[in-house]
């Protein structure tokens, strides 16, 4: 890989105004409960995507993927979807700056503390943005691993926009901004932690976001003995951002339900256990007495068992996490691994967004004495497992697995001992 600035300059004939490098994230546990006012436990890693950036003034923006040998060109205004995949999480965000003052008053924008929102600097006329950018894009994240390169694009591409027009913008509001651009450009209802993870990072440590009122708290990672390894399955589901979408969908229809019966709940945090039962359960069940002949209607009843199995499992994470924090705050690793283990039994037969590759995966570990905790991770239908491995075990169980996982699932296992990094940040 040549360096970034190399890459610019050999492609646009000067030197780059800055650069800046965002990673991918990882996340210990707290899955699909983000969009679900939940809590969530992700780092950021030593792999990134690299920008270098510099100004035009003809109202036109340059993208070079330099990993990929491609260049798309795309005026300023009347910024839409774009079919190349990638381009879309630059202009996304472009897009996002370009309409801050209706996102201020849209109300999405909201400071690090959920305190009204801080006035951004739109860019002026002799800086303006509208005028264009050259950028170009490169980095070490393997695309559909689920390990959010695409949300680190946006994160770095926006960070260096916010630095190169002196926006002002806070990491809080620019995690917000490349959601909607995730949102409006990918079509990809994501919920925040993946931006979140990636501007936030800090070396060594986990940080506990409360998805509800937008605090964190950083966690120092002391793993010792300890490293965390990631399976990547190496299968990238088609399926994943539509059935992403309908798991969001499917949650939203069971908090109604529930809300029908208990007004005074908000979200899925005021909600218990038993409260699920009460209002979901019993349809799941009354499945089981069904007349087969009568499709639609079990149709029907089937999509409700499955509102009662998503909301089972978003009650029982939301509550998982906040034990887990006690386990990591203590020390106890052991409890905290245990846990991932659960969640990735829920992630697989209530939430349904594991495949056989993930559990085969988690399956090959769940009695090995030198692994903590394993579990699916990020959104799921393929990508990677998280693992808590003892060092000295590492490179046995890795020689292993990917044998057992050649064989039986015709597959290559690619493996990413990772290290935990500092959020994006400008490159010197
Ligand atoms: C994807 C989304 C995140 C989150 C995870 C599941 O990574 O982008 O917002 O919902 O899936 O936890």
């Amino acid at each position: 890989m040549l360096a970034i600035r190399t890459q610019f300059s050999n492609h646009f004939n000067y030197n780059a105004a800055l650069v800046v490098k965002s990673p991918g994230r990882i996340n210990l546990i707290g899955e699909h409960i983000d969009y679900n006012h939940g809590f969530v436990l992700p780092a950021a890693i030593d792999k990134f995507i690299e920008v270098a950036i510099g100004k035009r003034a003809d109202g036109a923006i340059h993208m070079v993927a330099a990993d990929l040998g491609e260049t798309i060109i795309v005026p300023t205004h009347n910024l839409v979807p774009h079919p190349t995949a990638w381009v879309n999480y630059i202009i996304g965000v472009v897009d996002q700056v370009l309409n801050i003052t209706h996102a201020t008053t849209n109300n999405f924008i909201v400071t690090d503390n959920n305190t009204p929102s801080t006035k951004i600097n739109v860019p002026t006329n002799e800086t303006n943005l509208a005028a264009g950018f050259d950028i170009c894009i490169q980095g070490n994240i393997p695309l559909g691993a689920g390990l959010s390169s695409s949300a680190a694009v946006e994160c770095a591409v926006l960070f260096a926009l916010n630095e190169l027009y002196s926006l002002s913008l806070t990491k809080m509001q620019m995690a917000l901004m490349a959601q909607q651009a995730e949102h409006k450009f990918a079509g990809v209802h994501c919920g925040l932690m993946d931006m979140f993870a990636s501007l936030h990072g800090q070396k060594n440590k986990a940080i506990l976001l409360d998805c509800d009122s937008l605090a964190f708290t950083y966690y120092p990672l002391a793993l010792n003995d300890y490293s965390i390894v990631l399976f990547d399955t190496q299968i990238k589901h088609a399926l994943a951002s539509s059935e992403y979408n309908t798991r969001r969908l499917e949650c939203e229809r069971g908090l109604r339900i529930i809300q029908e019966k208990y007004p005074t709940i908000k979200t899925f945090r005021d909600i218990s256990l038993e409260q699920v039962e009460e209002c979901l359960a019993f349809n799941a069940n009354t499945k089981n007495e069904m007349n087969e002949d009568k499709v639609e209607e079990t149709t029907t009843i089937e999509k409700t068992a499955k509102v009662y199995q998503r909301c089972k499992y978003v009650v029982e994470e939301i509550r998982r996490v906040q034990l887990a924090v006690q386990d990591l705050a203590k020390g106890d690793m052991q409890a905290f691994g245990k846990k991932m283990f659960e969640t990735h039994k829920g992630l697989s037969s209530l939430y349904e967004v594991s495949c056989p590759e993930l559990d085969f995966l988690v399956q090959a570990v769940s009695n090995n004495e030198n692994v903590l905790g394993a579990r699916m991770m990020g959104g799921g239908f393929g990508g990677c497992t998280i693992n808590i491995i003892k060092k000295m075990a590492v490179e046995e169980i890795t020689k292993k697995l990917s044998a057992s996982y050649a064989q039986l699932m015709h597959k290559e296992l690619a493996v990413y001992i990772t290290s935990i990094e500092e959020g994006t940040h400008l490159v010197a």
